[in-house]
């Protein structure tokens, strides 16, 4: 079996939502201490709906595969559908990721969570 599937290698090579959001409503950025790998999730929000989603992620082609991949999968949700996005989520639409790139997923789900939470805490300085 290769060791990454298919649709890792395809996310890798023609990522989706790479680049950032010049006016997001929320930023999460997250790193790893130990492969020193960022990825900085970004969201456009509108009546509670993340109408946009974007990434730049300086790390390797599974952190680049899922974030690819878990923008794609919040893009139209509800923000609290968008709390709820397990890496294992993002692992399972990949089609797997070897068991040592596991972690990279997770930097995902974390940034994703940042994101959300900048979103609600603007809001609550906004007094929205
Ligand atoms: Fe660190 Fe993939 S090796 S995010």
């Amino acid at each position: 079996m290769a060791l990454y599937s298919e649709k890792v290698m395809e996310h890798f090579r023609h990522p989706r939502n790479a680049g950032m959001i010049e006016d997001a409503d929320g930023i999460g950025e997250v790193g790893n201490a130990r492969c020193g790998d960022i990825m900085k999730i970004y969201l456009k929000i509108e009546d509670d709906i993340i109408v946009d989603a974007a990434f730049e992620t300086f790390g390797c082609g599974s952190a680049i595969a899922s974030s690819s991949m878990a923008t794609e999968l919040i893009k139209g949700k509800p923000v609290s559908e968008a709390l709820t996005l397990t890496n294992q989520a993002v692992v399972e639409a990949l089609d797997g990721l070897p068991p040592h790139k596991v972690h990279c997923s997770v930097l995902a789900e974390e940034a994703i969570r940042k994101a959300v939470q900048d979103y609600y805490s603007s809001k609550q300085n906004r007094g929205v």
